[in-house]
């Protein structure tokens, strides 16, 4: 990195803190949780410090996870409303896959697959807790919601698993610089006006 070198800023401290501390606590609830859910997979409880461990700190996991995305949502549910150039991004969406950006409408500061993983995750973190408060004390609620959060705790987590593996390769090896905007703050003016032009240009013209 040259020190000279120009920097577009793409998060702020605030947002960079929020979103670390919304992965670490995703990451350690996600696999504590998978340890009480699979005896395949309970090995993966002694590195969390043993059974009894895990089954007592994985909720409390769950809570701070609800906390920090909370946050993460109030401060950027506004800018991931899907717009009309959003859909028509989403039909188009074969030809982002394949490098093939002809006719693709200019992204803003989050395309809209970014938007979108955004709302899955929301809708996911909401499944997530609501049914993690059920199976947290199980056996103070009725059999049928003990019952269908047995059913929706896992297949939401297989969902928010899923989008994160999606998410964690695109923010990493898909397109490289987007982890240093979200560790050091700030990018490239060419990766801004390659990767987001339309806020590229919103960003320059203050
Ligand atoms: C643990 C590994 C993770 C990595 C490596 C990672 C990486 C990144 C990166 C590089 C960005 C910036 C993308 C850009 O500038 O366009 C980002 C943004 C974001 N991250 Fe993560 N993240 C992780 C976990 C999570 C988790 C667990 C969540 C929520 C459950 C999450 C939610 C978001 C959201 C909503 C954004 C903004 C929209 C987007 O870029 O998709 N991240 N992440």
């Amino acid at each position: 990195m040259r020190l000279d070198e120009p920097k577009v800023d793409r998060f702020n401290v605030v947002e960079r803190v929020t979103h670390w501390l919304v992965a670490l606590s995703f990451l350690y609830t996600t696999l504590t949780g998978l340890a009480l859910w699979s005896p395949r997979l309970y090995w993966l409880a002694a590195v969390f410090g043993g059974g009894p461990t895990v089954r007592g700190w994985h909720p409390w996991g769950g809570v701070a996870f609800a906390a920090f995305f909370a946050f993460m949502f109030r401060a950027w549910n506004r800018q991931m409303r899907l717009e009309q150039d959003d859909r028509r991004w989403l039909r188009l969406a074969h030809r982002y896959a394949v490098h093939n950006e002809e006719g693709l409408p200019e992204a803003g500061r989050f395309n809209a697959g970014q938007k979108s993983l955004f709302w899955i995750q929301a809708a996911g973190a909401v499944v997530l807790i609501s049914t993690g408060v059920v199976l947290w004390w199980p056996e103070t609620m009725p059999r049928a919601l003990r019952l269908t959060a047995i059913l929706l705790h896992p297949v939401a987590a297989v969902v928010a698993i899923g989008g994160l593996i999606v998410h964690i390769y695109m923010g990493t090896a898909a397109v490289p610089e987007a982890f240093r905007g979200m560790i050091q703050g700030w990018v490239r003016p060419g990766w801004a006006a390659s990767h987001h032009p339309k806020w590229y240009r919103e960003v320059t013209r203050r």
